[in-house]
């Protein structure tokens, strides 16, 4: 079972301001929910509760120290690992590891390919993407997105493999 990341964060490594996203990337939505639908997603618990809900199509993996109770598409989990042995016994092929700071601290170290949203420029945040060491990482495609109306930063999505 692939371990990929997908993140997007600014040039300064923010990725998130008062529990939200400070961006909104119309485009970038749509990749997220394309590469996502179908598969496994890992969350910590103040992610979920950032987006509300479980994201149909995709189930829903939310760490917590204090599991709550299981639906069809969200299952609770007091640890990265337990999580991961979930996904991996359900058959899963491509694990999504969706954030947020604290999980991707955590599970770096786990990860195989990471897609890679870079916003341009530097942003107001108070969330944070771990430093990465790009000798770790090759790059294995680059498309670049404008500022538009749909898109209210410009950004390069990037996907990485690990080395
Ligand atoms: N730009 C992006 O791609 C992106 C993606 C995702 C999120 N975000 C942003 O990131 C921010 C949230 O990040 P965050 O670091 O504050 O929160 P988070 O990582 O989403 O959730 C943290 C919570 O997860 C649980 N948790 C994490 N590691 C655990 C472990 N090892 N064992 C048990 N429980 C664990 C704990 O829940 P309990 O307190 O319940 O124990 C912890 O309080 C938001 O602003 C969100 O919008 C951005």
């Amino acid at each position: 079972m692939r371990i990929s990341f997908i993140v997007a964060k600014a040039e300064n490594n923010v990725i998130g301001i008062n529990n939200k996203l400070p961006w909104h990337l119309k485009d970038d939505l749509q990749n997220f929910k394309k590469l996502t639908m179908g598969h496994h997603m890992i969350m910590g618990r103040k992610t979920y509760e950032s987006i509300g809900k479980p994201l149909p199509g995709r189930m829903s993996l939310v760490i917590s120290s204090d599991p709550r109770a299981v639906t069809e598409q969200l299952v609770w989990f007091p640890s990265i690992f337990r999580a991961i042995k979930f996904a991996e016994r359900a058959g899963e092929m491509e694990l999504f590891i969706i954030g947020g700071e604290k999980i991707f601290k955590s599970a770096l170290s786990l990860a195989d390919r990471i897609y890679l949203t870079e916003v341009k420029g530097d942003v107001n945040g108070d969330t944070f993407f771990p430093p990465l060491s790009l000798k770790n990482w090759k790059l294995v495609s680059e498309q670049n997105f404008p500022k538009n109306a749909d898109n209210d930063h410009s950004f390069d999505f990037r996907v990485l493999d690990r080395r």
